[in-house]
């Protein structure tokens, strides 16, 4: 074969088993590092089966991501990956009545007979909220969305039951939504929360995720608000830019690459165990504290 420089006809092979070498991997932001991490825990398992990740960003777009899910049906994948933008996304019962092996990434399958592999956000937004009230906030801002994001609403609804259990007000806990979750738009919560009257402003932030976390601290820092004597952050992920910040940042952490690989390993077990049960695989997050909430 060597001599001859033969080359296997990949699409010849998959007419013959039906099915290519290939993983869907289908995330909501490929900018952020949440999914990188994720993408490289499935790919150590994949690729150990001679099987390819490759990756779609859906952008947070549902027409983008029906037409990645459309391409990946066309192209017969062992199996999808997908951190789905809504819930109820109309192409999910499409690959399932397909019989494309599909596992929801970062997100309960709800009543879906579908595997998935999740973190407990509830739990993780009560932790946030329990370390500020423990360092003795009592004005705080939730900075995240959109709110169709499950993981916003998640993180919210843990942060408001430990603000509740901690007896403080309710209107005391603050929602500043944004429309992303990204940098972009912590800096630009950063100056709305800025422009709160100081006798209302809160003094601490628990960020839905890192990356809006981050760019708060940008801002914080560029307008001379000392982090944490001025304003406390906590973000969400723990990733690694997390601790490399100009100021530690305290964070929720999740199990990124496991999160990843359990997901790669049921789709795989999905695709070619005739015996198998769907789970849904529930991990719990931690509290890291850094700097960005000390003092
Ligand atoms: O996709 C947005 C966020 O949801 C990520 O940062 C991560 O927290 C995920 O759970």
């Amino acid at each position: 074969m060597a001599d001859l420089g033969f080359v296997r006809n990949e699409s010849a092979r998959q007419l013959r088993a039906g099915r290519s070498r290939t993983l869907g991997l289908v995330v909501l932001d490929v900018a952020n590092p949440f999914f990188t991490d994720v993408a490289r825990g499935a790919e150590a398992v994949a690729e150990a089966k001679g099987i390819v990740v490759t990756l779609y960003n859906s952008g947070s777009d549902p027409e983008r991501e029906h037409r990645h899910l459309e391409l990946l049906t066309e192209q017969r994948v062992q199996g999808v990956l997908i951190t789905p933008v809504e819930s109820g996304a109309r192409d999910l019962d499409d690959l399932a009545a397909r019989g494309i092996p599909t596992v929801l990434v970062d997100r309960g399958s709800g009543r879906r007979k579908q595997c998935s592999v999740a973190v407990d956000d509830v739990l993780g937004g009560k932790l946030a909220i329990e370390h500020l009230v423990d360092r003795g906030h009592t004005q705080v801002a939730y900075v995240g969305g959109p709110a169709h994001l499950g993981q916003v609403r998640d993180r919210l609804q843990g942060a408001r039951e430990a603000w509740a259990a901690a007896d403080l007000p309710a209107d005391a806990l603050t929602w500043i939504e944004t429309s992303a979750l990204t940098v972009a738009e912590g800096r630009e919560a950063g100056a709305r929360l800025a422009g709160i009257p100081t006798s209302r402003r809160p003094a601490a932030a628990f960020c839905a995720n890192d990356l809006v976390a981050l760019g708060l601290l940008q801002h914080a820092i560029s307008s001379g608000v000392r982090v944490p004597q001025d304003l406390s952050i906590v973000g969400y992920d723990d990733i690694e830019f997390a601790a490399a910040a100009a100021v530690p940042l305290t964070s929720v952490r999740q199990p990124r690459q496991l999160l990843g690989r359990t997901a790669a390993e049921l789709v795989l077990d999905e695709a070619t165990n005739a015996a198998h049960t769907h789970r849904q695989v529930l991990f719990t997050p931690e509290l890291v504290a850094r700097a960005s909430t000390q003092g």
